[in-house]
């Protein structure tokens, strides 16, 4: 494949880090000693062709009388509702009562039920007896295993991509590639310091995730990189600041699902706009991962789009159902990442046994539970159908205006037996609180049959509107 202008900035940083002694490598420990039984993880993995009992507990959740009571009165809890062992539960004046409230869960991320799923338990369990949690430092240091390394490589085939470095959190990875496109800038100038020219121009949509902002506003702070906020999906404002930027070394970043407006980022307008514009095209896609595309590749996958994303960021938090975060990239971008990504570098690697389950949990839903994706589809379908309301993907945004709104459209729901949470600034706009409703494959079409009669007794679902894909609400 011909290589592209940031490939050889890539290099030429790369051999700047090397000779200024500052490229950092992995050095794998084998903590497992039997290399048979390495190679067969995957194969033992029991896997199911349809929905289980238990996968309900990943949306059937119960809450105590007493965090029933401060939830609907709004007095802050700090979680201290003490539940002892046979259920007795002791409310704030010290009373005694067993008596829960349960509730059915439209709020998590876990899209495909995952959370629940035994067989990723057991991977877990299996690693932890065999090797503790692990992974005793960073990733640079000794935290990096041969389970560290499986997963690597089972997430690179599922982005198409060359490599992929594992990283604490979503939050980390995010960070870690702002922070190390940066540095670009910092280790290329002709000169002492960059040029105007010559720093990193960041394209930044205005709604992506806090932890590419985060990681943005750290890039700023070192003076090496410009930063342009488009209006949200806008491709021809994008078109505009594009044009008119004189900076070489381009950069657009973007959520590919939009955590809180349940919209897609306009992938197909933007390989059109990285065609004219050679930028390098860094996508967010932590709720598109395992839930989009035939395989679970993600929202590019779903657009046929794989090879025009150049950083692939993801998270196991949400459809893998465990936790930690993950960049899918060349190996250039790797190195470069791993040597200059201060969140990568500086924070103590992924658990070993949180490894082996997400291992597990990619397996089983790239390859062999597919049922689970076209069950989140379904339910997609339902929700348009009971409503009326065309949504494009699992999460529906259901905007109300004000908290208060948000809050007492949050509490009916609570009364009606649904943990729909209120999200309110500063997720978003303090004019566009919102319910944020999402969809899992351990949901039933009964489900959001109930869900939405009850959604109908606080919202006019009638008078709904359209904006964009998240919709806005009269109470
Ligand atoms: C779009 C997006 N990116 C990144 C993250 C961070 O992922 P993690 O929870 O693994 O830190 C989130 C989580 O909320 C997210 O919604």
């Amino acid at each position: 494949m011909e290589k592209s202008l940031w490939d050889n900035w890539v290099e030429e940083a790369l051999s700047k880090l090397q000779s200024l002694k500052l490229l950092r490598s992995l050095r794998p420990i084998c903590v497992s000693t039997n290399e048979q039984q390495l190679q067969l993880l995957g194969e033992e993995y029991e896997v199911f062709n349809e929905m289980q009992k238990w996968d309900r507990s990943s949306v059937e959740v119960s809450i105590s009388q007493t965090t029933f009571h401060r939830w609907l009165h709004e007095i802050p809890s700090s979680g201290d509702e003490i539940v002892y062992r046979d259920g007795v539960v002791n409310d704030e004046a010290g009373m005694s009562s067993r008596q829960f409230k349960k509730l059915l869960l439209f709020s998590g991320n876990d899209y495909l039920g995952l959370s629940s799923h035994p067989t990723i338990g057991k991977a877990a369990a299996k690693a932890a007896l065999e090797h503790g949690m692990g992974p005793r430092g960073s990733a640079l240091i000794c935290g990096y295993t041969n389970y560290h390394r499986l997963l690597e490589s089972c997430l690179a085939d599922l982005k198409k991509k060359e490599d992929c470095l594992l990283c604490p959190t979503g939050f980390a990875a995010n960070m870690a590639v702002m922070v190390a496109l940066g540095n670009i800038a910092s280790l290329l100038p002709a000169g002492e310091k960059p040029l105007k020219d010559e720093k990193v121009a960041i394209f930044s949509d205005a709604f992506n995730h806090a932890s590419i902002i985060d990681g943005i506003r750290l890039a700023e702070r070192t003076k090496n990189v410009e930063v342009f906020v488009y209006r949200h999906c806008d491709m021809s404002h994008l078109n505009s600041l594009l044009s008119s930027c004189t900076m070489k070394k381009k950069v657009v970043v973007t959520d590919s699902l939009f955590s809180m407006d349940g919209d897609f980022a306009p992938m197909i307008e933007l390989v059109k706009l990285r065609k004219k514009y050679g930028f390098l095209l860094v996508l967010d896609d932590a709720h598109g991962t395992f839930v989009c595309g035939k395989n679970g590749g993600g929202v590019a996958e779903a657009f046929n789009c794989e090879r025009d994303v150049d950083i692939c960021v993801g998270t196991l938090s949400k459809a893998a159902g465990c936790n930690g975060g993950f960049i899918a990239c060349s190996e250039r971008w790797k190195q470069f990442i791993q040597s200059r990504g201060r969140s990568f570098i500086f924070s103590t690697a992924t658990t070993i046994p949180i490894a082996a389950a997400a291992h597990a949990a990619a397996v089983i839903v790239a390859k062999k539970e597919t049922w689970r994706r076209t069950a989140i589809w379904n339910r997609v379908r339902d929700f348009q159908a009971l409503t009326g309301i065309p949504i494009s993907s699992p999460i529906i945004s259901v905007v109300v205006g004000s908290e208060e709104k948000a809050l007492q459209a949050s509490r009916h729901l609570l009364k009606s037996g649904f943990h729909v949470t209120a999200i309110r600034p500063p997720t978003v706009p303090s004019n566009s609180c919102r319910l944020r409703i999402t969809l899992s494959a351990a949901h039933t079409t009964d489900d959001l049959k109930k869900l939405t009669t009850a959604l109908s007794g606080c919202i006019n679902l009638g008078v709904i509107g359209s904006d964009s894909s998240n919709v806005y609400a009269k109470l």
